[in-house]
């Protein structure tokens, strides 16, 4: 990614308002420790390493002084035992059993907080070394803080579902989030959740606001879903106070150790005021995400560093100046990335690190005979696996990056390490992996020269439905029940983002499935994003069958058709395809159970991308205009169960070889 010039270290609104900026102090008392350069002093309890307190800017505390100590800003990770089934574990704060001064100087003051695991630990403690560092610069508006891990020796199994850093802000001064420019709003206080002013609906999280303190909110759903985001966007977030003018930030420089690549979704803030970095967790995923350790593997990782950035303006300005301050700042965090302070010798600097570079070109006969530029692929570093691995790969770190119009891309800050080279092409269906392992060495710089991905592809486009971009995005999302609206996402280009979408479906379809005609349906109007259950009366929901109807001129009885279905999400579903004859048993394919991504009832277009590729017999099919694609997902029981499809195509019977672009 190349970003233009960023500004100064400190932020250009705050500069004027600073008093003589000090060096940086460290006082380590009896219960706690406060680092202080002047700008701002940050106290964290000792040995525990929780931040208690961060005074800046007269406010004596922007943390929420009515929650415990530990219950303010901390790491904290959800894990259980082995076997254990779904995605439920233990919370565990991390509170760290031993403190120690890393770097103490003018310049800069580091510390630390480990909490190391032995045998008599077994049971009650996630077995992992954990070592949680905060680092303060002179001069600099915040703090940065990154989390070591480590599985060592004989230790035993264990599962994480969720790694992450939260701040709970001073619900009294933070009432403005900002997670992008275009997902802003004000919030409404955690009491509004409260029985009497909010009303649970189909799940806890979602709420609806029925008497709210602010008048402002009723009738409006609260549900941190709503405000979840794609990895690859989640770098800089935060919180507005109004008065006096303050902003909380959190930037995240560098996506390489969070889970799961670049799409992976994760809450970002949520109604508390919360403020969370999320560096793993199973949204939008499910139990294929949660992080699987057995006895004695070994395990090291680096969460962050992150920076928790805060700004100021004087009273007469535009409280927005301090969104459009903290994004210059994440362009100079990103520019300064990686950075060459953090003392621990698991973080490696710049000259530590690899680069590489390349094209991707795509080859596909039916489309043009000569090669395509990858033009706007994803291209990516994660540890060896198959092609695809990545969106379920946890346990190393991941570096991406888009190619441009002509296919170059250029991937730098790699750790050292064997990787597998990933790729994926909008516009194109499957996953590209390179044949062979990279090594990355300390200075490598690799140019892989011209890569050449092959999408699946048999024969002619016959018809297609959808753009294959992995997203839902371009069918039809219908209004929200205006019972359950979120003022933010009315009029939004991310119109999916409301509560309670999969009930439209049976109101649209209220007698019959939907049916998709080739050549006259229109996908953005007439193909629903989701196949999700229909209610039934009282509670009950049962699966539907979608239908496609198209016409073939001819059809050739002995070949073989195929049928490329690309899902962009599934949640507890069989997907079973029949031809011409909804009644046929066994379908001529069946999916099985997938998924368990929670897509449909967290507000999402996409979870994981799941593509079948269907062979169909010529038999099957009539000439003429009388052919039947039956899609019938056949699980009932919940609301939310379902599919989001990414893209349709069928396929005729290959061409020879010299006459394959004649069709399409
Ligand atoms: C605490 O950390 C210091 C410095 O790393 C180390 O010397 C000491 O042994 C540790 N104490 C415990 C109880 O782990
Ligand atoms: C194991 O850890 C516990 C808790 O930190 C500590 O009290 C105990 O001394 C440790 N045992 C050994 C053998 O290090
Ligand atoms: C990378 O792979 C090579 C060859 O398979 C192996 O010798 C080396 O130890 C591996 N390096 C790491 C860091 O796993
Ligand atoms: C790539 O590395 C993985 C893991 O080390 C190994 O299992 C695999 O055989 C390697 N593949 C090739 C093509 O060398
Ligand atoms: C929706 O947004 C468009 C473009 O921003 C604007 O012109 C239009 O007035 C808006 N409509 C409503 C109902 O807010
Ligand atoms: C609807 O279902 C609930 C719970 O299963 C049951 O108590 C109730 O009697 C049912 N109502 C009707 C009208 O069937
Ligand atoms: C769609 O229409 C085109 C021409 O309008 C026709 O050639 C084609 O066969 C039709 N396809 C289907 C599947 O009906
Ligand atoms: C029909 O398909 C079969 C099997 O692919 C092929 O051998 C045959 O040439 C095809 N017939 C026509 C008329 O294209
Ligand atoms: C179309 O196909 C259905 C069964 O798939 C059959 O019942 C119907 O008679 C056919 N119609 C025509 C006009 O061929
Ligand atoms: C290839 O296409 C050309 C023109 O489109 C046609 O004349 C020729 O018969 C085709 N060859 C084969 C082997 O189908």
């Amino acid at each position: 990614m190349k970003i233009s010039e960023g500004p100064a270290h400190v932020g250009c609104f705050i500069f004027f308002l600073l008093p003589m900026v000090s060096g940086v102090q460290l006082q380590v008392q009896d219960k706690h420790v406060v680092m202080d350069n002047g700008i701002l002093q940050v106290t964290l309890s000792n040995p525990e390493g929780i931040v208690t307190g961060i005074q800046f800017q007269g406010i004596d505390n922007l943390l929420e002084v009515r929650n415990a100590e530990y219950d303010r800003g901390y790491w904290d990770l959800v894990w259980s035992k082995p076997g254990k089934k779904g995605t439920k574990g233990t919370l565990d704060r991390i509170e760290a059993t031993n403190f120690t001064v890393i770097v103490e100087n003018e310049e800069q003051v580091e510390v630390s907080f480990t909490r190391l695991w032995n045998s008599s630990l077994e049971g009650q403690v996630v077995p992992l070394n954990i070592d949680k560092r905060f680092i303060m610069l002179h001069g600099s508006s915040g703090f940065y803080t990154y989390a070591i891990f480590e599985h060592l020796g004989e230790w035993p199994a264990f599962n994480i579902d969720n790694i992450r850093m939260a701040f709970k802000l001073n619900k009294d001064k933070f009432h403005f989030m900002s997670i992008a420019d275009n997902r802003q709003r004000l919030v409404p206080l955690p009491d509004d959740r409260l029985p009497g002013r909010g009303q649970v609906l189909a799940y806890p999280e979602a709420v609806l606001l029925v008497n709210p303190v602010e008048p402002e909110f009723k009738g409006e759903v609260d549900d941190k879903y709503l405000y979840s985001c794609k990895s690859q966007d989640i770098r800089v977030h935060g919180w507005i106070c109004a008065d006096p003018p303050v902003g909380f930030w959190q930037i995240t420089p560098s996506i390489e150790s969070r889970s799961a690549g670049p799409l992976k979704q994760y809450l970002a803030s949520h109604v508390g005021p919360t403020s969370l970095a999320l560096f793993h967790s199973v949204h939008y995923s499910g139990a294929d995400l949660i992080l699987r350790f057995g006895h004695s593997e070994p395990w090291k990782k680096v969460f962050g560093p992150i920076f928790i950035y805060l700004n100021s303006l004087s009273n007469e300005d535009d409280p927005l100046l301090l969104w459009e301050d903290a994004k210059q700042q994440m362009i100079f965090e990103v520019q300064s990335w990686p950075y060459d302070f953090p003392a621990s010798k698991d973080f490696p600097q710049s000259d530590q690190r690899g680069t590489l570079h390349g094209r991707l070109l795509v080859e596909d006969r039916y489309i043009n005979m000569d090669y395509i530029a990858a033009n706007g692929a994803y291209v990516g570093l994660a540890p060896p696996g198959n092609a695809g691995s990545w969106q379920r790969e946890c346990k190393g770190y991941q570096f991406w990056a888009r190619a441009n119009a002509d296919g170059y891309f250029y991937i730098d800050h790699i750790r050292t390490g064997n990787y597998s080279l990933y790729a994926f092409v909008p516009g194109f269906i499957g996953d590209y992996k390179y044949d062979f392992n990279i090594t990355i060495i300390e200075g490598s710089y690799i140019d892989i020269g011209d890569l050449v991905y092959k999408p699946p592809r048999n024969g002619p486009t016959l018809w297609e439905i959808g753009i294959p971009d992995r997203y839902a995005a371009e069918f039809y999302v219908p209004d929200p029940d205006p019972k359950y609206i979120n003022k933010l996402y009315v009029n939004h280009t991310d119109r999916y983002r409301q509560y309670g979408l999969w009930e439209r479906y049976a109101e649209l379809y209220p007698d019959e499935d939907l049916i998709y005609i080739v050549n006259q349906s229109d996908y953005r109007k007439d193909w629903f994003f989701a196949q999700v259950t229909r209610k039934k009366d009282n509670q009950t929901y049962e699966g539907t069958t979608w239908q496609i109807k198209f016409e073939l001129d001819n059809v050739n009885e002995s070949a073989v058709y195929k049928l490329r279905l690309a899902l962009a999400s599934a949640h507890v579903s069989v997907l079973q395809v029949r031809i011409n004859d909804p009644s046929t048993e066994p379908p001529l394919f069946s999916t099985g159970q997938i998924g368990k991504e929670n897509t449909i009832a967290r507000h999402g277009i996409y979870g994981l991308y799941w593509l079948f590729n269907v062979d169909v017999p010529g038999a099957l099919f009539v000439k003429g205009n009388n052919n039947t694609i039956y899609l019938t997902q056949a699980l009932s029981g919940s609301p939310f169960r379902g599919v989001m499809y990414d893209y349709i195509r069928l396929e005729g019977p290959p061409l020879p070889p010299c006459n394959s672009s004649n069709n399409n």
